[in-house]
């Protein structure tokens, strides 16, 4: 089988994950029981469990002129990912995310440095490789008029695009209808699309719900794929290796319920263990894993 074209246009952040026996509440200090530094960004994270998962992939976004950005590239580049449209820009700073792992869950806060020279002009520059593409993926680390101009490049040249609106960021409901695919979780869904989404809206929503599975609209009923019975080590990156796992999938000609199966399984494989990226699977391994978990 030809191997899919998927291009993720997004961010990449060096994550600073600390682990605690709590979350600092506001004024307090609590000491921390574990630190590392580990490759980030929801773009990057879905580039790599695209990777991974056999697909090729090509990798718009931007670092900076510093160490961290070195080790990012160095790391995409080690999981395959196609780097020739990442650009560094010139006395800035790579993005980081400031991680706090407690109790299996996280809070996170995102310093966008040089993924905020994602602009409309470098994707102009970078048009090609879209182009070519069988989906796009997209979250929402990189500046919102960005985002909309894929949108609308997408729509008009007839590219499937998968936009993960993570963290939550309010579109107009034309940008929203020209996403193929709409990925929010629970808490993003109700922020942006309420509690009854529109009916354009309905049929493009996958609204991932942790361990309860994942639900979607087709053909105007409602649809429900059950979470796997897994023991987190750490969620951070599950969404990214769904959205990365489902373009792989869709790509390939999958359905899309075995699409969103697949990548359901490829999250439950991902948060047993740490780091964003640190449990995204193999091709091989989630097939294992599908094997031995499916009667
Ligand atoms: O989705 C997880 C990612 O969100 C982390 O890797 C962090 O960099 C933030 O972008």
């Amino acid at each position: 089988m030809k191997k899919p074209i998927v291009t993720v246009i997004g961010s990449l952040n060096m994550d600073l994950v600390t682990q605690t026996n709590s979350f600092p509440v506001q004024g307090e200090t609590v000491i921390g029981n574990h630190f590392m530094t580990v490759p980030g960004g929801k773009g990057a994270n879905q580039a790599v469990a695209a990777a991974r998962l056999g697909a090729d992939v090509h990798l718009i976004g931007r670092v900076g002129d510093d160490a961290f950005g070195e080790v990012l590239l160095k790391n995409l580049t080690d999981n395959r990912v196609i780097m020739s449209n990442v650009e560094p820009v010139t006395d800035c700073a790579t993005g980081v995310a400031t991680i706090i792992l407690h109790d299996h869950d996280n809070r996170i806060i995102v310093t966008p440095g040089a993924n905020n020279y994602v602009t409309k002009e470098y994707i102009l520059q970078h048009e090609n490789v879209i182009l070519i593409s069988d989906i796009v993926l997209l979250q929402m680390e990189i500046p919102l008029p960005t985002i909309e101009f894929v949108l609308e490049l997408c729509d008009t040249s007839g590219i499937p695009v998968v936009l993960n609106p993570a963290p939550a960021h309010q579109l107009s409901e034309e940008s929203w209808q020209r996403a193929t695919y709409l990925t929010p979780n629970e808490t993003e869904k109700e922020l942006l699309f309420g509690k009854e989404p529109s009916r354009y809206l309905r049929e493009k929503l996958i609204v991932t719900e942790g361990k309860h599975g994942v639900s979607f609209f087709e053909s105007g009923s409602l649809n429900r794929i059950d979470g796997w019975s897994v023991t987190p080590v750490d969620t951070t990156g599950a969404g990214d290796t769904f959205n990365g796992a489902m373009a792989v999938a869709l790509a390939e000609g999958k359905s899309l319920a075995a699409a969103i199966s697949f990548a359901n399984a490829a999250a439950a494989l991902s948060i047993q263990k740490l780091g964003a990226q640190g449990g995204m699977p193999t091709r091989q391994a989630l097939e294992q894993f599908i094997t031995d978990n499916c009667p």
